[in-house]
């Protein structure tokens, strides 16, 4: 059979990388693809960096569009990043009769209610393995593997550079814009590295992993996201003493009410495995009726491993090339006509237990006035710290754990609280996951 052509736009991190796996384990994959996959043009803003890297092995462009608008080329495969220019060069692409390999998770968050329908009405496929999790098959066990089961819930570690800050701020006592350094040498960050620390980036993947386990549109712009950037050591030191962990998870949530979609530091007790993942590792751990927790472990960025699931899809693709549309597995795991418009629940309705650092004076009757007003709003406490005043002050943490309860009501506990003469400062919350 004659090769596939593939189109690869972009040569950086995971271009670079996708280049030399496929000419490495060359033979491997065309045993696994029936069919030879060969780059035939690149396209990258410095011609003669690419140049220097790729040889005389294909043709490198300085214009994307000459590769999209290729009549030789069968496969673009995305990897530039961001969602403008790649939007259009996308559906460009798919208009051309295309099918399309992206890792782009920002672009099919955002955008991939239209490039799916695009690309399902031109009957051509849109792979995007790489974008949730680097190099684990989380799509295609969630498409694929687990489609027995009604999933309940999702929760993952998604972002790599931001369980490498905190592991190594925990580890090594490191400052955060140190190890973001090092996080952006290793090739972990996005390009603009606020998407990592803020958490939009594992918001776009926790909204592809909502809308595959749950057969609902991509809905980006109701999912809650906070990074970060807010998290403080003393916070950290605590939620260890209490036996947590506190990473930046990426949750979603069947409820009777509607969908939960959410990223935040969560605290996890410590004896959970998804606690141990560290440095660049991502997690996932899936929830179904029928297989119960499973969990998906690997490296969660960097070249190789983000190469091996853009060539997995690139196989995939290839052996599927011929088929008929309607005998391919859907994009979004359900059939285009079963997607359902579920409700994305306001952060307010969402239920789960809290972390609580509250700072006050070191005076009788404080703790007394707290816990009133959480038994007022039914927040029921789990457990709880206090610590001695240090040598010559007045002011002290009480940190409480609560048992599951209604955000709303939580907030409005919180703007009591603080409006208490005998507490200082905001009260810290942090939201805290069992994961069992
Ligand atoms: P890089 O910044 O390393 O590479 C981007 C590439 O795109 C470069 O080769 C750059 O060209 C090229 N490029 C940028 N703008 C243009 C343009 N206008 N025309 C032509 N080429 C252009 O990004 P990454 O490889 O890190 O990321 C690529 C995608 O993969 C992103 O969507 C990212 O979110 C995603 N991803 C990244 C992971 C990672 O670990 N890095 C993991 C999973 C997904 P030049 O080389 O000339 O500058
Ligand atoms: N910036 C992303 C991360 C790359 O750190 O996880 C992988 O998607």
């Amino acid at each position: 059979m004659t090769p596939i052509k593939v189109g690869l736009l972009g040569l950086g991190t995971v271009g670079a990388g996708t280049f030399n796996v496929l000419r490495r384990n060359q033979e491997e994959i065309m045993r696994r693809a029936g069919r030879a996959i060969e780059i035939t043009m690149i396209a990258v803003r410095n011609v003669e960096r690419a140049r220097a890297l790729v040889g005389d092995a294909c043709e490198v462009v300085g214009d994307p569009a000459l590769v999209v608008n290729n009549p030789n080329i069968d496969i673009v495969v995305e990897l530039i990043g961001g969602v403008d220019l790649t939007k259009a060069l996308v559906l460009t692409a798919i208009a051309n009769g295309k099918h399309v390999v992206t890792a782009n998770k920002a672009l099919v968050a955002i955008h991939g209610n239209e490039i799916f329908k695009a690309a399902q009405d031109k009957g051509v496929m849109v792979a995007f393995e790489a974008a949730v999790a680097g190099g684990i098959p989380i799509i295609k066990s969630l498409r694929e593997g687990l489609s027995a089961n009604r999933i309940e819930w999702i929760a993952g570690i998604i972002n790599g550079t931001t369980n490498f800050i905190l592991t190594e701020m925990r580890d090594k006592g490191l400052d955060f814009a140190t190890v973001l350094k090092q996080a952006q040498e290793l090739g972990y960050a996005e390009s603009d590295p606020t998407f990592d620390i803020e958490g939009v980036d594992a918001a776009h993947k926790a909204t592809i992993m909502a809308a595959i386990a749950f057969g609902i549109p991509m809905q980006f712009d109701k999912a809650h996201i906070e990074g970060i950037s807010q998290l403080q050591a003393i916070d950290i030191a605590y939620a260890e003493q209490l036996g947590y962990r506190i990473k930046l998870l990426g949750i979603t949530k069947r409820t009777a009410k509607g969908i939960e979609l959410r990223v935040h530091p969560t605290l996890i007790p410590g004896t959970r495995l998804i606690a141990n993942v560290e440095g660049a590792m991502n997690a996932v751990l899936v929830q179904g009726d029928a297989v119960g927790a499973s969990m998906y472990y690997g490296k969660g960025a960097g070249a190789e491993p983000t190469a091996s699931s853009v060539i997995a899809d690139l196989v995939d693709v290839t052996r599927l090339a011929t088929a008929d549309p309607e005998h391919r597995v859907p994009y979004l795991a359900f059939q285009p006509n079963a997607i359902n418009q579920e409700v994305i629940l306001p952060m307010s309705e969402i239920t789960t237990s809290y972390y609580l650092r509250i700072r006050v004076a070191d005076q009788a009757g404080v703790l007394a006035d707290v816990t009133r007003i959480m038994a007022d709003l039914s927040i029921s406490i789990d457990a709880m710290l206090q610590k001695e005043p240090a040598e010559g002050e007045v002011q002290t943490d009480i940190i409480m754990l609560t048992h599951q309860t209604q955000e709303k009501n939580v907030l409005e506990a919180i703007r009591n609280i603080e409006q208490l003469s005998s507490v200082f400062g905001p009260v810290v919350k942090i939201r805290l996951e069992q994961l069992s």
